[in-house]
């Protein structure tokens, strides 16, 4: 029997008691309903687990204690990462209370960067299998596979292909640990059910050689499928998914950038959908950017922003950027987009090398003669604004930043390659070279940053800030449809949560504390622009903020009846 904890979260709001099947071993065992030493003396009765654990009745808080305890113990962050895993699969209700409450801490754990470490020993720190994994091998068998998921709702999906992981390339299968994370974000970003969460590893092979001959790997030891089978699998997997959960929403996570672009264009008029990769990348950094012109006090429109990288997520912030300055600055398409420059491994995107680009760089290549050399291009362009994504770690060199300096009072620098170690310059240098001036932010985490006395606080352009919130309004509101006016909404809402003593201390972002915060008005900025364009199918509710906060999944034990 299914136990309507998984069913009826909603009414959970007006009828805290949960009526649940299991007893004994059995309930202990599921993460879902666990409550370890916490479960009271009644129910150690009620359900026969008088015995199985020790006699002393444990608060959830005293828990938390004891898990936090043991997290400082392990002494790298790969045996904390394992260590938070091994409670993910053991009592959920914990593991996520741990998370709400130690967020800042945490997240670099379950998240970038140490999610990047775990990814790449994925088959030697496995213990348990968690989500779905849908291989090439087995195509036939999709449409039945989607059936041996227990949960008979699922309201968002995760998928990955391992090509593209992080900064770390071609992961193959080992790449699940990415929609693990990223579905622990959204419990705890946005409290979206835990029950209701899906990740998903598509194995369509690797190209990593070394992965395919390690004994402990776990994917299927193939070379990575060409396109038409490659497109095939996917094709084959969005139809099984929607066969059983038609209004799920799938996150295209992590998946190469040949193929992360044409998918977004195939579905997303399709199913609900989006790339976190190239949308959510866009809002963040658009939030962060809009924070920093506060600084200025500059618009939009009046920036020249250089992108050293030109992968998924260039082409997801620069369109972020042109919607942006369309809506709010007026330019016109064409306007917007040459406020853009791109570099990639062959220097400037230019007209010159038309035939040669990849299509997603086309719309940004500028009439302007062949450059190599970043140093130049800044000379040349003088940018405002400098963003790194090319997982080429101290790309932005002392002169470059100088050079950035030179003509702009404060340059706004963002180096947002991932993990930490690929960054293209830390914080520490970005403020010490140019004296404080620099309007910062980073993909992954950087400590304070003290010069002349004054103490800086880094901010991160986390995805984190974006999807969970976007995603909880998706399917709060019953959305069809994501559009980049919903990302545009949601990177304006996050914007404007930037308060002036923040910015004061070089913070471009708001405080990950706030995250629950966040995440329901950006939800309701995404539900707004829903309602507006009839992309929703339901009655809009009267008070879209408070519909949104009583939806939210709070980790806390509730009292249990036995059925
Ligand atoms: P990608 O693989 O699609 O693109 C990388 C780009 O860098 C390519 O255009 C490539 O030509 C360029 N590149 C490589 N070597 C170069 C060189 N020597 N000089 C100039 N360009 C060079 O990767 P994607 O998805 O765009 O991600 C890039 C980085 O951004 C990753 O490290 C990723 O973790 C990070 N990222 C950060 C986010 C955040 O902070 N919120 C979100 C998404 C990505």
């Amino acid at each position: 029997m299914q136990d309507p904890v998984r069913r009826h979260h909603i009414d959970l709001q007006d009828d805290p008691i949960l009526p649940v099947s299991k007893r004994g071993k059995a309930l202990l065992s599921d993460p879902l309903l666990n409550k370890g030493t916490g479960f009271p003396d009644s129910e150690r009765d009620a359900f026969g687990i008088r015995g199985l654990v020790p006699p002393q009745v444990v608060s959830i808080d005293d828990q938390v204690q004891r898990v936090m305890e043991n997290f400082h113990r392990k002494d790298s962050d790969l045996e904390r990462y394992i260590h938070l895993e091994a409670l993910h699969d053991r009592n959920e209700t914990l593991y996520y209370r741990v998370l709400l409450q130690y967020i800042r801490e945490l997240t670099p754990i379950v998240y970038t960067p140490t999610v990047g470490k775990a990814c790449q020993h994925f088959g030697h720190i496995y213990r348990r299998a968690r989500g779905m994994y849908f291989s090439a091998g087995e195509l036939p068998y999709f449409t039945d596979m989607v059936h041996n998921w227990p949960e008979p709702e699922v309201d968002v999906i995760v998928v990955t292909d391992g090509s593209r992981i992080l900064g770390l390339g071609d992961l193959g299968a080992n790449g699940m640990g990415i929609p693990i994370g990223k579905l622990a974000l959204y419990v705890v970003g946005a409290g979206v059910y835990p029950c209701k969460t899906l990740p998903v590893l598509l194995d369509v092979g690797t190209d990593n050689v070394a992965l395919r001959d390690d004994p402990l790997y776990l994917g299927e030891r193939i070379p990575r499928l060409a396109d038409d089978a490659f497109f095939e699998v996917v094709e084959s997997f969005v139809t099984a998914v929607q066969s059983r959960w038609p209004e799920a929403l799938i996150q295209f996570e992590d998946f190469s950038n040949n193929h992360a672009f044409p998918l977004l264009e195939r579905y997303r008029d399709m199913v609900l959908c989006f790339n976190d990769d190239i949308q959510g990348t866009g809002a963040v950094t658009l939030a962060g950017l809009l924070s920093a012109l506060r600084v200025c006090g500059e618009p939009l429109s009046a920036q020249r922003v250089l992108f050293f990288g030109a992968g998924s997520a260039a082409r997801g912030i620069a369109d972020t950027i042109v919607a942006a300055a369309m809506a709010q600055d007026g330019l016109s398409l064409d306007a917007a987009r040459h406020l853009i420059w791109m570099m990639d491994s062959e220097g400037l995107v230019t007209q010159e090398r038309l035939d040669r680009l990849a299509p997603h760089k086309r719309d940004y290549a500028h009439n302007e003669p062949p450059a190599q050399d970043l140093l130049d291009v800044i000379g040349h362009v003088k940018p405002t604004v400098l963003i790194g994504v090319s997982k080429q770690p101290d790309a932005f060199s002392e002169p470059v930043i100088r050079e950035m300096h030179r003509h702009t009072r404060h340059p706004i620098i963002f180096p947002l390659s991932n993990p930490t170690a690929k960054a293209e310059c830390t914080a520490e240098q970005a403020y010490h070279w140019t004296n404080g001036a620099v309007l910062f932010a980073s993909g992954s985490p950087f400590k304070p940053v003290t010069v002349g006395g004054r103490i800086f606080v880094p901010g991160q352009c986390n995805n984190l800030y974006i999807f969970p919130g976007v995603g909880m309004g998706a399917v709060t509101f019953r959305i069809r449809r994501i559009t980049d006016q919903m990302f545009l909404a949601a990177a304006r809402t996050l914007a404007d949560q930037v308060g002036e003593e923040s910015l004061a201390a070089g913070r471009l972002l708001p405080d990950l504390g706030a995250i629950r915060e966040l995440s329901a008005r950006i939800a309701v900025a995404v539900g707004e622009v829903a309602f507006n364009e009839g992309l929703t199918t339901m009655k809009r509710p009267p008070d879209l903020l408070t519909y949104v906060k009583q939806r939210m999944f709070y980790p806390s034990y509730v009292p249990y009846e036995a059925v």
